[in-house]
């Protein structure tokens, strides 16, 4: 079987997710958010492009059915209840409701991602959860490929060391598993850096960026790793925790 990494969602190519497990990665901020909004007890998340199309979406429901939520220049957008704080999304803020939610790079790498056999949502908060079902698909044969959401089309360390760990990890006891070069590099930059996550996300300049702009906390919620055992599944324009409930 392929593992492949994309450091960013502008490398993959139509064949590297058509039938395939396709991973995203968004580590800061978006995948660990999702995950946490659903292991609260969200109903499902929805991804979209813009803060226009979230509130055309938005229409769609009943007052008290959905959140909005999301970040434009990693602040909350002007009218959203929720901006994308991994912390902010609490079963009091989200239980059993639907989440509408754009951010600048992760809604947009999901988006972007067309024909694969599953899409599922990665992070650290969820690394183990994540881990066993592509362990699974691997032992099946399948082949996975990693996209990392990068920031604005460029690399970034703190998707690409979570997605070393899969590499790593996902590989362990299978014959054959063949890597593409990204992949190895991952592997590399997660072997470096191990599970000293502050470390990653000091070295990030997304980390810098928002440490700086005094986000500090949730660079703390995206580190504190398996905290969400949640499986995220995309599929229909709708992301929802696997379970007995989800069928793919
Ligand atoms: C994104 O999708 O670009 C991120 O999650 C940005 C952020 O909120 O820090």
């Amino acid at each position: 079987m392929r593992l492949d990494v994309f450091f960013t969602p502008a490398e993959v190519r139509p064949g590297d997710v058509s039938g395939r497990v396709v991973v995203v990665v968004d580590v800061l901020r978006m995948s660990t958010s999702l995950a946490i909004a659903l292991e609260n007890g969200a109903k499902s998340v929805v991804p979209v492009e813009s803060a226009e199309e979230a509130m055309t979406r938005s229409r769609q429901f009943e007052r008290g059915e959905f959140v909005l939520a999301g970040e434009q220049k990693m602040f909350p957008i002007s009218g959203f209840t929720l901006g994308n704080s991994p912390q902010s999304f609490t079963a009091e803020a989200v239980a059993g409701k639907t989440v509408i939610i754009t951010t600048t790079n992760g809604t947009q790498a999901l988006l972007g991602v067309q024909g694969a056999r599953d899409i599922v949502v990665a992070s650290y908060v969820n690394f183990s959860a994540v881990l066993a079902m592509l362990r699974a698909a691997a032992r099946a044969n399948a082949d996975i490929s990693i996209v990392c959401a990068g920031n604005e089309g460029n690399f970034s360390l703190e998707d690409a060391a979570c997605a070393g760990q899969y590499v790593r990890a996902i590989p362990k006891r299978l014959a054959s598993v063949v890597l593409n070069d990204a992949a190895t590099a991952s592997a590399l930059i997660g072997r470096r850096y191990g599970i000293n996550l502050a470390k990653v996300f000091e070295d990030s300049s997304h980390g810098q960026a928002l440490t700086a702009a005094g986000f500090s906390a949730d660079l703390e919620a995206a580190a504190a790793v398996d905290s969400f055992p949640v499986v995220p599944i995309f599929q229909e324009r709708q992301i929802t925790r696997l379970g007995p409930d989800r069928s793919r």
